[in-house]
């Protein structure tokens, strides 16, 4: 059996793609990633077959599955691999030997460099797809979390619901959107005021207490 290459391929703007993830990229012979990655860095190597990563999960590990006994596989996910990526399901399929990890700027890592904030006091809870605990969520002065988010749990949304949980109306609040890309959207305001800014869906928001 080959190898299955996880490369984290940042954010999405290529200019934030680690040389060595690129390297991978670029000599895969079969490539697998979402189809914005695939259109962005596909075609690299002559030949090269590629197949796209959508909702259809046990899809991409079928494929992926039939092509190891005859070669290499390169699946490229946003960010960095190890923070929810496809790294988790392909841990569960195939066995830890096989796979190799090739680290990402994570877009949380990325969002506290674009608002030039430390972030080893900070914790990292994830609205993408799941409702986090009530717990983990609680008020507490100094608190700095990062959250990530989808189309429900938004950047209007998870506001409301910290202010009910009673954080303060005017604790720092930012966003940061479609980041890196020449599009990018970052706005930092107060938990009160951010029904004020653009609605965003997929982005990562800061809270520092
Ligand atoms: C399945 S998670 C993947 C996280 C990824 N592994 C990482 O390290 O950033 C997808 C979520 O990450 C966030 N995200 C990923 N790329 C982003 C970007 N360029 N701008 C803003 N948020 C992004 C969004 O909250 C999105 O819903």
């Amino acid at each position: 059996m080959h190898r299955i290459v996880v490369v984290g391929i940042g954010p999405g703007n290529p200019d934030f793609v680690l040389p060595a993830g690129r390297k991978v990229i670029d000599s895969a012979k079969v490539l697998v990633g979402g189809k914005r990655a695939l259109a962005d860095f596909a075609g690299g190597c002559p030949g090269q077959e590629t197949f796209p990563i959508g909702a259809d999960i046990p899809a991409v590990i079928e494929f992926i599955r039939g092509k190891l006994d005859s070669s290499e596989v390169v699946a490229m996910v946003s960010g960095d691999p190890g923070y929810f990526s496809l790294l988790d399901a392909l841990l569960r399929e195939f066995p830890k030997e096989i796979i190799k990890v090739i680290p990402g700027i994570s877009s949380v890592q990325y969002a506290f460099s674009r608002l030039a904030l430390p972030w080893h006091e900070a914790e990292f809870i994830s609205f993408h797809g799941r409702t986090p605990d009530e717990e983990r969520l609680r008020y507490k002065k100094g608190r700095l979390l990062g959250f990530i988010t989808d189309t429900k749990q938004n950047s209007h949304s998870i506001p409301e619901l910290l202010l009910s949980l009673g954080w303060p109306k005017n604790t720092y609040f930012a966003v940061g959107a479609r980041l890196s890309y020449d599009d990018e959207y970052i706005a930092e305001t107060t938990l009160a005021d951010a029904s004020e800014t653009v609605l965003q869906t997929h982005c990562v928001l800061v809270v520092k207490a």
